[in-house]
């Protein structure tokens, strides 16, 4: 039986430069796409999976991420007061339960792979998922839901995959694949951010990752990778060969927001999946298209 999944961590402590000056005195993960700010949606999506405890990894002028999941207790009094019954039911998805949630603090950026290995207390024996809220996906069955399905299926671990253009590959992680099926690939080796003459494939890790704890022994070896910074793409690939280790081609659009372009073909997508919002923006969209 594999252990159920419970735990997720969400590293949030990146500078946010290329979205200067937005995140000049904000944190990155509060921008919003339409109305909800990008932890939110994390947040949401992991709760969709069955999790139910969450870390996130933070860094200094991040407060707003932890303020946004408090009760704001004037706000929300002064809304009762006056009756706004839509505003208070849009504070719902940041109530989380007493206790839940939880932060440490990356104290300096060493890489994703250090921000992973700070939440080791929190993650103990237990399986986890790691949500990156810089990219957003759009789907029917949310993409952590997609993983930890397939997690049950495997009794491993799994990342989320997707094919990119060849020229591409130095952006992310890039998975040597085993036998696939066309939705489950089966992953023989991963390399960070290739030179596209260097990538064993064109499949690369988007931010969804379902792990096994033994990664943290791995990252704790402190080794640097790609840039300098350790990587939790090698630590990951420590593991193969002694557990499952697999790649899943997810149902559903991601969105690179931590790019301009990304972010704004987000707001764009997210506001025409919304049926409040859709014929509006069409409307004004067709104007730009001329
Ligand atoms: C990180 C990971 C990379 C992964 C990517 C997904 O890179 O290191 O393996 O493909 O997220 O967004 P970053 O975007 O932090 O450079």
């Amino acid at each position: 039986m594999n252990k159920p999944l419970r735990k997720a961590v969400l590293p949030v402590a990146g500078l946010g430069t290329r979205f200067l000056p937005a995140t000049k005195a904000t944190a990155k993960e509060m921008l919003p796409v339409v109305d909800k700010p990008l932890i939110q949606y994390a947040i949401e999506e992991a709760r969709a999976a069955g999790i139910e405890q969450f870390c996130m990894v933070t860094g200094r002028g991040k407060t707003a991420l932890v303020e946004h999941f408090d009760i704001a207790f004037e706000l929300e009094a002064t809304l009762r007061q006056r009756n706004r019954v839509e505003a208070l039911e849009a504070l719902k998805g940041t109530q989380v339960e007493p206790g839940s949630m939880v932060t440490v603090r990356q104290q300096v950026p060493l890489g994703l792979g250090h921000a992973i290995w700070c939440a080791r207390t929190f993650i103990g024996d237990d399986p986890f998922a790691v949500l990156l809220p810089d990219d957003l996906v759009l789907s029917h069955t949310p993409c952590l839901k997609q993983l930890a399905d397939a997690y049950r299926e495997t009794g491993g671990n799994v990342v989320a995959v997707v094919e990119v253009p060849r020229e591409h590959t130095n952006r992310y992680g890039i998975l040597k694949t085993g036998k696939d099926d066309g939705r489950l690939v089966e992953v023989l080796g991963l390399v960070e951010k290739p030179a596209p003459e260097d990538a064993p494939s064109n499949l690369s890790i988007i931010g969804r990752y379902v792990l096994m704890p033994e990664v943290i022994g791995h990252l704790a070896k402190m080794e640097r990778g790609a840039g300098n910074e350790v990587q939790l793409t090698d630590g990951m690939a420590k593991l193969i060969g002694h557990q499952p280790f697999h790649g899943l081609r997810y149902e559903g659009t991601r969105f690179d927001c931590g790019d301009k372009v990304g972010y704004l073909e987000a707001q764009i997508a997210f506001a025409l999946a919304r049926p409040d919002l859709a014929d509006a923006v069409r409307g004004f969209l067709h104007k730009y298209m001329k």
